[in-house]
């Protein structure tokens, strides 16, 4: 088996068997995409710590093997980071999780899918407890 072979079956393998999949009762981000090309879906719900870090994360969603399989490996990735981390997520990241595929323009939309949907999770929810600097000392 070509090591190609052997990322197919992985993401083959997360995309029945997905690793993360379902939905927190509790949590304090929850964030939702689509690929406009295609109309999949993921979306992911994540439990915060008092450290900021992810203590859970959870996504369900539907659509091609690359794009659940993906967003699944991410939130494996993910789980137990501090929400900082998200920040330097990039889309390189998540090829090698996928084992660099040649993937083609509109491959490549459902492959970043899942991590469009972190960020901007993460993003908003820092964006919204960000704690100015208190400045009101003297
Ligand atoms: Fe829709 Fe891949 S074909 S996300």
């Amino acid at each position: 088996m070509s090591s190609a072979d052997i990322y197919r079956e992985l993401i083959l393998d997360y995309y029945r068997n997905p690793r993360n999949f379902g939905k927190l009762e509790k949590f304090d981000i929850d964030s939702h995409d689509t690929n406009p090309l295609c109309g999949d879906e993921i979306e992911m719900q994540i439990r915060v710590d008092g450290q900021n870090r992810i203590e859970e994360i959870k996504f369900t969603g539907k659509g091609c093997a690359i794009s659940q399989a993906s967003a699944s490996m991410l939130t494996e990735l993910a789980k137990g980071k501090p929400l900082e981390w998200v920040r330097q997520v990039v889309k390189e990241d998540v090829f090698k999780l996928l084992g660099n595929p040649d993937l083609g323009p509109s491959r490549v939309k459902c492959a970043l899918l899942g991590m469009k949907v972190l960020k901007t999770g993460v993003y908003g929810y820092l964006g919204a407890h960000y704690d100015e600097p208190d400045d009101r000392s003297g």
